[in-house]
Formats: C-alpha cells, sequence, structure tokens
C-alpha cells in the first residue's frame, strides 16, 4: 500500500499567498460593485522591457525557422545568458564563474530544490518572520527548524548566536517581507559563523535591485569567505518584471562542500549540476533570450527605470505611514513596506478590516511567522493611481 508522507501533515494547510487569494476571492464575489487594490503578494504591473521584448520576438522567430529552431537546451542554462548574468555581476564587482551559475525557473523553486542536497538530519536557521517557502519545503522533508527573533530591537536583521548550532541558513536580503538589508559588516559575521560551523547560507537575493545605498552588499558574493559556504538565489521576477515568464538562477561556487558520512567533501556545484541534469530540463530558449536581454546594459537600466516607478509608489505608502503616525520597515531598498498594525489589531483581522471596509488587499504578518502576528506588509507594485486610492483610502481608517 503507498504510504503518504506525513511530513505534509506538518504543513500550514494552504500557502499563505492562496489563503489571500480565497479571501478576496469570496470578498470580490459578494460584493462586486466594490474596487478591490491589491498591494498584496509581490507581483509586478508593469510590462516587461523594450530590449527583453526584442528579444523575446527575436527568439521566437527563430523558432519557426528549421534553420534555427531548436530543441532540448543544456539543463544548466545557455552559455550565453550564464555569461551575461556574469558580466552583470562583474559590472556590480563581483567576480563568479559562468559554470558556477544554474538557471531556473526562479528562485522560489530553487529556494526549496536545493533542499535535495541534504541529509534529513541537518537543523535549519531561518528568522522569523520568514519567506514561508523556506519553512514549507523543509518540512515536507521533514527537517528539523530552529527560528531566530527578527523584530524591532534588531531592526528585523537578526545576527549570528553563538550558542545557536545550526546547519542550513537562510538569509533574504533586502528581506522579504520586512525589507530590511543586511550591510557588509553584518554579512561577514554570518559568514564567518558558517564558516566556523561547517555551515551552509542559502541566500536569498531575489530583491538585491532594489537596494539604492550603495554601501550594501547586492550579492552575498561581495563578502570574503562566501564562496566556500554560500549558495546565491536570484530571479527576473522583480528586477525585470518576470513574474509571469518565469526566469532565475542559483550560484553554486566551486569551491563549497558538504561532507558525506565517508568523510569525503562533496562539491555542491558537482551535485547540484547532477540533480539538475535528472530533475530539470532547463528553461525555455525563447524566455533565456529575454532574460539575457535584461541583462544587457540597456535591458538593466530599464529594469531600473521599472524599479524607480515602484520605488515611487513605496515613497507614497511611506509617507501616508509618516503622516498617520504608524511606525513602518523598508521601502527604501526594498519594494515592502512592514508596518505595525494600527489600532494594536492583530495581522488577519487587520487584513479583514482593510479588504471590507477600504478594498485594499495587503498580507497580514502573521503569514511569515510569529513576529509577524501585529505586522502587516504592502508592496509597492500597483500602480501609481492605485497606490494613491489605496492610501487616500487608508487615511480614512483613522477618522
Ligand atoms: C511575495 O509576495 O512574498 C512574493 O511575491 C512571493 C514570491 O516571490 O514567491
Amino acid at each position: 500500500m503507498v504510504k503518504f508522507n506525513e511530513n505534509y501533515l506538518n504543513v500550514k494547510q494552504s500557502y499563505l499567498f492562496s489563503e489571500i487569494a480565497k479571501r478576496v476571492e469570496k470578498f470580490t464575489k459578494e460584493n462586486p460593485d466594490k474596487k478591490v487594490i491589491r498591494l498584496g503578494i509581490g507581483d509586478v504591473t508593469l510590462p516587461l522591457s523594450k530590449s527583453v521584448i526584442e528579444s523575446l520576438h527575436e527568439a521566437v522567430t527563430e523558432m519557426g525557422d528549421a534553420k534555427t529552431f531548436r530543441g532540448y537546451g543544456p539543463e544548466q542554462g545557455y552559455d550565453f545568458l550564464r555569461n551575461a548574468i556574469k558580466d552583470y555581476y562583474k559590472r556590480n564587482g563581483v567576480e563568479i564563474e559562468a559554470d558556477e551559475i544554474f538557471v531556473s525557473d526562479g528562485a522560489k523553486s530553487d529556494t526549496g530544490n536545493i533542499t535535495d542536497l541534504f541529509d534529513i538530519n541537518n537543523t535549519v536557521l531561518v528568522p522569523d518572520p520568514v519567506y514561508p517557502v523556506y519553512v514549507d519545503t523543509n518540512t515536507m522533508n521533514g527537517r528539523k527548524i530552529i527560528y531566530m527573533d527578527a523584530n524591532s530591537d534588531n531592526d528585523f536583521l537578526p545576527l549570528p548566536d553563538e550558542s545557536i548550532k545550526a546547519d542550513m541558513i537562510y538569509l533574504c536580503s533586502p528581506n522579504n517581507p520586512t525589507g530590511a538589508a543586511y550591510n557588509k559588516d553584518q554579512l561577514k559575521l554570518w559568514v564567518d559563523y558558517a564558516i566556523k560551523n561547517n555551515a551552509v547560507i542559502l541566500y536569498d537575493a531575489a530583491y538585491e535591485a532594489f537596494i539604492e545605498d550603495e554601501t550594501l552588499p547586492r550579492s552575498i558574493f561581495s563578502i570574503e569567505g562566501a564562496k566556500k559556504c554560500c549558495v546565491e538565489f536570484c530571479s527576473l521576477s522583480k528586477t525585470a518584471g518576470f513574474t509571469g515568464t518565469r526566469c532565475g538562477y542559483t550560484i553554486v561556487p566551486k569551491a563549497i562542500t558538504a561532507k558525506a558520512s565517508d568523510g569525503t567533501q562533496m562539491s555542491l556545484n558537482q551535485m547540484w549540476n547532477r540533480r539538475q541534469t535528472t530533475k530539470f530540463n532547463g528553461v525555455s530558449y525563447i524566455i533565456q533570450r529575454g532574460a539575457a536581454a535584461a541583462f544587457s546594459v540597456e535591458g538593466m537600466n530599464e529594469a531600473k527605470a521599472m524599479i524607480n516607478t515602484y520605488k515611487e509608489n513605496a515613497k507614497i505608502i511611506a509617507d501616508t505611514m509618516d503622516r498617520m503616525g504608524v511606525k513602518y520597515y523598508g521601502g527604501i531598498n526594498s519594494p515592502y513596506i512592514w508596518f505595525e498594525c494600527p489600532f494594536g489589531m492583530n495581522s488577519w483581522d487587520f487584513f479583514d478590516k482593510m479588504l471590507s471596509e477600504i478594498y485594499v488587499v495587503g498580507t497580514p504578518g502573521a503569514g511569515f511567522g510569529k513576529n509577524g502576528e501585529n505586522f502587516f506588509r504592502l508592496t509597492s507594485f500597483n500602480n501609481k493611481e492605485n497606490t494613491l486610492e489605496a492610501m487616500k483610502r487608508f487615511e480614512t481608517l483613522f477618522k
């Protein structure tokens, strides 16, 4: 008889953003006349940029011609894209090799997929609040998870605690959901901790392109020693509007190893390559061509313009919080604004209040962990008109 993986019994009944979508759908069905504004899931609204679209069109044409048609591509990604990513890092002052880059359909999948390489008996360390994917995927595998408090006392940037022994550490900077970003000294403490404890840092850099403070690191690999202990995940979703197009990448340095039970140091780069060649057939050629255009200098200038538009929305939200006397975090090096729920409310009650009274959707902090219980997240990814309207409505809550 087939036996069920009972670790799934320990996973929350529904994924955070599915639960939100369910509640919003119910509300819109019952209130078809209300104009709902969505500042919940971090999903982009601006169309793909000119150079990306041109490149996608060219690739479609190639696929329609027998002379340029392509079937299966390399599981790791085409060289043209791996080199474009390498060059992008180089322009940002970080040297990585093309064969350390593995193209994927996004950071969400790979932060979960990477767990294939690690024994079940490793202890996982995550901040609380946390992007739920890290917790759910390790719970599905049955690993022990330890939470470290991220709160207003540490500016939502927890630092290593030598009394905690962890093997796999998830860090996300700029952080989802809090918008807080580690500086170089803080990340160096994490790298030192990982080296000392033979741990691996699984570093989610999906929001790196939102960093405007040039002193802040955009990649963990700008920290000395990181290539010995870190894997970095990144994505074009928020950088260049690829949430629907799907393209990301994972950097697994050749220097990083994990110990097998007979003492052999296994190369994670080789093992990730082994995993991908069996379980993944690569991202489509067309999408990779679009992604390569996004990483060009011109493509990145266009992406920057999109990000600046979202940043203007973040400022509209932040200014409203200032006017209403609501304490908030993020919004500068991040598309997210994370704030304390007003009126001493808990976050799901505040979610229901926002939806039913002003028809604005946000994300309840409780969905990211216990430290999010009294916090709420808004995104800057909607358009300016809707953001202004949502904030006008938000102010009415205080009247
Ligand atoms: C979020 O809203 O937290 C993100 O859009 C989720 C994701 O990137 O998967």
